[in-house]
């Protein structure tokens, strides 16, 4: 695993190690590290990112170089060191605003990004896919938005968000509350690129799968009222605001009829395993900056 452990995963990457992984402490953007990450490998999964619209925005250079020049060039080496199997992150935001969010889109669909993040991540797909890197056999991944408890908890993702602060009986501000977003639990994130990797390769070589389950699109109104209901707590506000328009309802049926993919946790599921960690004072503060990609 190469990475850079940029919000300070030291304890994660510890035990990773313990449990027998190889940790390349290094950056994406660095040609050794990438050499040393590379050598011996036949299988590699690009998840190294800066990741999300507003960790982009901030620092729109830094972003380019590792989402975009970093990627392309680990996706060369890839392809020169002739490894089996290129597995790239995307993401479900890159379907952006969808003209009819009621009907869920396909891979096929058509691509409107509305963020930095979500450009970068269609100029990488596109690249991929579109022959630059000949003979190099790569699948996109575009995951719905990710929830649960993971070894790094991340409490900036909504669904984890919005149970933190209303567990803790605060006013939370939602704002687009009728926007659509499919979302997926981490550990089924992880299942899906396990099922690609383990899938022959005419099933996933040069393909797009959507990683996520068609029943769990949900609006921010939706997942209020679940969590509302598991804990009984907090006020919310629905405020208007211009930023982050995205609204896409996703189909999940591709990876699921080809692969025969299923998810194993839904999104009231993960509002109970996360409101459940938080009952057990799993977090020391959850509102601490570890938890989160921007201060
Ligand atoms: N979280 C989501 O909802 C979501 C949804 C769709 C797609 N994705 C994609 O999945 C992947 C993983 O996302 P995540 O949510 O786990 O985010 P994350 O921020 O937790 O993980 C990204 C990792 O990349 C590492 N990293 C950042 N810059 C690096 C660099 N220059 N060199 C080496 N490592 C670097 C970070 O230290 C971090 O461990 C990303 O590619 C992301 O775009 C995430």
């Amino acid at each position: 695993m190469l990475d850079t452990l940029l919000h300070g995963q030291e304890e994660q990457s510890s035990q990773l190690e313990q449990d027998g992984v190889e940790v390349v402490r290094g950056d994406l953007r660095d040609p050794d590290a990438r050499a040393r990450a590379l050598d011996g490998v036949d299988e590699v999964v690009n998840l190294a990112a800066i990741v999300g619209d507003p960790a982009c925005a901030r620092e729109p250079e830094v972003s380019e170089e590792v989402n975009v020049n970093a990627a392309r060039a680990l996706a060369t080496e890839a392809q020169q060191a002739g490894v089996r199997r290129f597995v790239f992150a995307s993401t479900c935001s890159n379907y952006g605003r969808m003209a009819d969010p009621t009907v869920p889109i396909t891979e096929d669909g058509e691509l409107a990004p509305v963020s930095l993040y979500a450009r970068q991540k269609v100029s990488v797909e596109q690249a991929l896919l579109g022959g630059e890197f000949d003979g190099l056999p790569v699948t996109c991944l575009r995951f719905a938005t990710v929830y649960g408890v993971a070894p790094r908890m991340r409490f900036d993702l909504t669904v984890n968000e919005f149970t933190r602060d209303l567990w803790a009986d605060r006013e939370l501000e939602v704002f687009g509350e009728q926007f659509w977003r499919p979302y997926v639990h981490v550990r089924d994130a992880g299942r899906g690129i396990r099922t690609v990797l383990e899938a022959d390769d005419g099933k996933v070589v040069g393909e797009v799968f959507n990683v996520g389950r068609s029943g769990e699109n949900y609006r921010k109104l939706d997942l209020v009222e679940i969590i509302q209901e598991k804990v009984d707590r907090g006020k919310v506000s629905f405020v208007r605001r211009d930023e982050d328009p995205r609204d896409y309802k996703v189909s999940f049926d591709k990876v699921r009829e080809r692969l025969g993919y299923e998810t194993l946790m839904t999104v009231p599921d993960g509002i109970a395993e996360v409101a459940g960690a938080l009952d057990e004072g799993k977090f020391e503060d959850p509102w601490d900056a570890r938890y989160r990609n921007i201060p």
